[in-house]
């Protein structure tokens, strides 16, 4: 029997309430050996039903509306088959903030918060307070929309070759009260750009073509293509942004990309080919070399 009729058949078997749904949908995770169950189906139970966390401790039986219960089967199912949670959700957390995410939209990493901290650790002293930003390939917007956050007087330019994930990252921006101070923009790295900044950053694609397919379900099957795949050697947009970067930054504006954790070596040499200092390569919390950093002088 498919899952999706054993599920209608489990719900129909009784009058079920929100509680009841919630340890039935967790009990199918922890047997499926997902390696969140609870939590998974804590935030699909709420999603579903509409309730807080708050709400479905404080009533756990409260009786499940039909429709709902059969939008959490949906979601229940499509979870099995390796949608991650926050693609369930629409939402992710960045920095602590919440950003909408769509099939047009990379899910955001916290592995990209590392370039957060990298820019913030240089505010006031390498980069000036109001200085301004360009952010390629910005997806969902979490790099452009959390360092203007962070930093009340920056102005950014987001661009995208996606004009679906420019609708969501300026939604994004809004949503958290910076988007006066960001402009948005659907090209091609710099295909269409006039302007000089303080500072570039990009999260590029950067998977070799050959390996996406090898990674986790969640990311191959359903992040979009475009935003993964960095060409035969997951270095295509890494030569774009360091060929011509140094025409779109002001003298001693800053460069910080995210970069793969084998790609330390070859994006720190793409940079000194075209003229730039590295300043440094920066590790993620793992431990693994995570983004480049490089000066034009
Ligand atoms: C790895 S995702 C990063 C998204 C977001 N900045 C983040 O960190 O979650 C790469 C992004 O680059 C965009 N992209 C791919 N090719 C591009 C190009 N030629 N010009 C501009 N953006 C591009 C994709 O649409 C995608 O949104």
């Amino acid at each position: 029997m498919s899952e999706r009729r054993t599920l209608a058949r489990d719900r129909s078997d009784r009058q079920e309430t929100v509680g009841a749904l919630y340890r039935r949908v967790r009990d199918r995770f922890r047997q499926s050996r997902l390696t969140t169950p609870d939590l998974d189906a804590r935030r699909l139970v709420c999603h579903a039903t509409g309730l807080s966390t708050a709400g479905l401790v404080a009533d756990p039986d409260r009786q499940l509306d039909a429709e709902d219960g059969i939008r959490a089967d949906d979601l229940v199912v499509r979870r099995l088959a390796g949608e991650s949670v926050a693609r369930l959700t629409g939402e992710r957390d960045f920095w602590g903030r919440p950003f909408e995410i769509t099939a047009e939209t990379l899910e955001p990493r916290p592995d990209t918060e590392t370039l957060i901290e990298v820019v913030l650790s240089r505010v006031g002293a390498e980069l000036a307070p109001h200085a301004t930003v360009l952010d390629i390939g910005t997806g969902s917007g979490i790099l452009a929309t959390t360092l203007l956050a962070e930093c009340s007087r920056m102005t950014a330019l987001a661009i995208d070759i996606s004009p679906d994930a420019i609708a969501v990252a300026r939604r994004n921006a809004d949503r958290h009260g910076v988007g006066g101070r960001c402009r948005f923009a659907c090209m091609s790295y710099f295909d269409a750009l006039s302007g000089r900044f303080d500072l570039i950053v990009s999260n590029p694609p950067y998977i070799p073509t050959a390996d996406i397919e090898t990674l986790a379900p969640e990311v191959a099957g359903h992040d979009p293509r475009i935003a993964l795949d960095g060409g035969a050697d997951g270095h295509t947009a890494f030569r774009r942004i360091f060929s011509q970067a140094h025409s779109h930054l002001n003298p001693g504006g800053l460069l910080l990309v995210e970069i793969g954790f084998d790609q330390a070596g070859t994006v720190s040499d793409l940079a000194r080919t075209n003229g730039f200092a590295v300043r440094s390569t920066v590790k993620d919390l793992e431990g693994r070399d995570r983004a480049v950093l490089a000066l034009l002088p």
